[in-house]
């Protein structure tokens, strides 16, 4: 089962991350669940593949009462952000799932009615959650063609999906980056397949660069803290992303 950790805590507002299952079978990418939680409202970003379902729904249950889940966030399409959402809605069917309104009409075969869906547009959109704004932050093409990403500047904890992520090998598994050099190769090959523009990249880069982020939480991998958030931007932004280069 997964493991729910802290990241945040002041008050009623709080972010935990549901991490690191040692049961999940190798042919599944690992995931890395948020749950956001303010004056009795939370939100999970990225649930998950309807694999983990179980061990994400126990984890959760472990550190906060379930029924309080009213929002769901997909920063994109894949499977492993939100083929889990039939379960979700199972235990709750009026939860409410927030994402780009490109992807409205293709995500509902995952489960959910017209009603579960609200769609962000292009420029992103403002969630209060319980006593808390969240921020929608656009991520479009880093990397699904709709792309989103959450900020929350009361926690100054920033959810960037698959930008950021690392795909780890067991033994160096660590949930916070503690060695930016050795932790950046894990995620190098990933970041020069997976994201496909260079101008959206530029252009995440200037308005990320402009919030104040204590720690940048990717849906993979290990969470950048302090000055390591910084580091990763300024690395992405010189990385060559969006060539493929096929030998012979
Ligand atoms: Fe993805
Ligand atoms: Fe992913």
């Amino acid at each position: 089962m997964k493991k729910a950790t802290t990241l945040f805590e002041n008050g009623d507002h709080s972010w935990r991350v549901l991490a690191r299952d040692p049961a999940l079978p190798s042919h599944l990418v690992d995931t890395n669940e948020y749950l956001i939680s303010s004056r009795g409202s939370a939100l999970l970003t990225d649930p998950g593949g309807q694999e983990v379902f179980p061990s994400v729904f126990s984890a959760l249950s472990a550190a906060a009462d379930p029924r309080t889940l009213t929002h769901i966030f997909a920063s994109h399409q894949d499977p492993d952000v939100i083929s889990s959402l039939a379960l979700w809605l199972s235990f709750k069917p009026d939860l409410k799932c927030y994402t780009s309104w490109l992807w409205n009409t293709f995500i509902p075969h995952f489960g959910g009615t017209a009603e579960t869906f609200i769609s962000v547009p292009d420029h992103g959109a403002t969630i209060e959650l319980g006593s808390r704004p969240l921020q929608i932050v656009p991520a479009h093409y880093l990397h699904s063609s709709g792309n989103i990403h959450l900020y929350d500047p009361g926690a100054k904890l920033y959810f960037s999906g698959d930008v950021g992520a690392a795909l780890l090998p067991p033994d160096a598994n660590e949930l916070f980056v503690t060695n930016f050099e050795r932790h950046i190769r894990f995620a190098e090959g990933f970041h020069r397949r997976w994201m496909g523009s260079r101008e959206a990249r530029d252009a995440w880069c200037a308005r990320v660069s402009r919030l104040e982020i204590d720690m940048l939480c990717p849906q993979h991998g290990a969470i950048y803290r302090g000055r390591d958030v910084q580091r990763f931007i300024n690395w992405f932004s010189e990385l060559e992303v969006g060539v493929l280069k096929l030998g012979g």
